[in-house]
């Protein structure tokens, strides 16, 4: 089991992916989880405030569930895959962090994030991993990296040929997020106490990779 938590643009997800295939592990990517929720509250007309007032029969509803395909995890809502683009447009992303710190939300997602821990073996990631959802996971690996270095992985990954100006305000904009989802009171955003702190800002994704894959052999040394 191993958790990788870290703040956005870290590489957390790139590294998840790369780490799980190299060790024929599960990749579960619960970011994608929250913002499969929210795609389904923005679906169901509710916006503002009102994605905060989501009460546990409203959760049960959206039929929030994951399936475990050849090509990766699919998160699905009423009982229908929701597409990257959904998962990743610029509203879902704005709104995630608001709907991220209900507490009826997070308690709703927590045995469906558990579950995933049944396959081969797992990596997941993302802001509670090794505290809250599985904090006994053998490694925990903290990601995080310069905001302008964050904010340029995100618009290159956008397919924008990042100026200055921009990566400034994007990497504001990232840091805004980090933020709101460290200060919320349930499951904050921070570094587990046991969790290996890895400075990606000049690391390339192999290597981020390499590293993990060097944790787990060492963590299967000492069982
Ligand atoms: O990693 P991401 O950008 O897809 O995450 C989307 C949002 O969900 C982000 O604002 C933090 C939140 N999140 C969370 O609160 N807990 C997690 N385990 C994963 C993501």
């Amino acid at each position: 089991m191993v958790a990788i938590d870290g703040s956005a643009g870290s590489g957390k997800s790139t590294t998840a992916a790369a780490a799980a295939a190299r060790l024929g592990f599960r990749h579960l990517d619960s970011g994608a989880i929250y913002r499969a929720v929210t795609v389904a509250l923005l679906r169901s007309g509710r916006s503002g405030p009102a994605l905060e007032r989501v009460t546990r029969d409203e959760l049960a509803d959206l039929e929030i569930g994951v399936e475990w395909r050849e090509q990766g995890m699919e998160v699905q809502a009423g009982g229908r895959p929701v597409p990257e683009r959904a998962l990743r447009s610029e509203r879902v992303t704005a709104m995630v962090s608001q709907v991220a710190a209900v507490a009826a939300v997070r308690a709703h997602l927590l045995e469906l994030q558990r579950d995933a821990a049944k396959g081969p073996g797992l990596v997941a990631e993302g802001r509670d991993m090794g505290t809250v959802v599985f904090p006994g996971a053998e490694v925990k690996v903290f990601l995080d990296a310069h905001p302008r270095e964050r904010a340029r992985r995100r618009l290159l990954q956008r397919g924008v040929h990042p100026e200055a100006a921009e990566i400034d305000s994007e990497a504001a904009r990232l840091t805004r997020r980090d933020q709101r989802d460290a200060s919320r009171s349930v499951a904050p955003f921070q570094q587990a106490g046991d969790a290996m702190l890895l400075d990606t800002t000049d690391l390339d994704p192999e290597a981020q990779t390499d590293e993990i894959v060097r944790l787990v052999e060492a963590a299967r040394k000492h069982r």
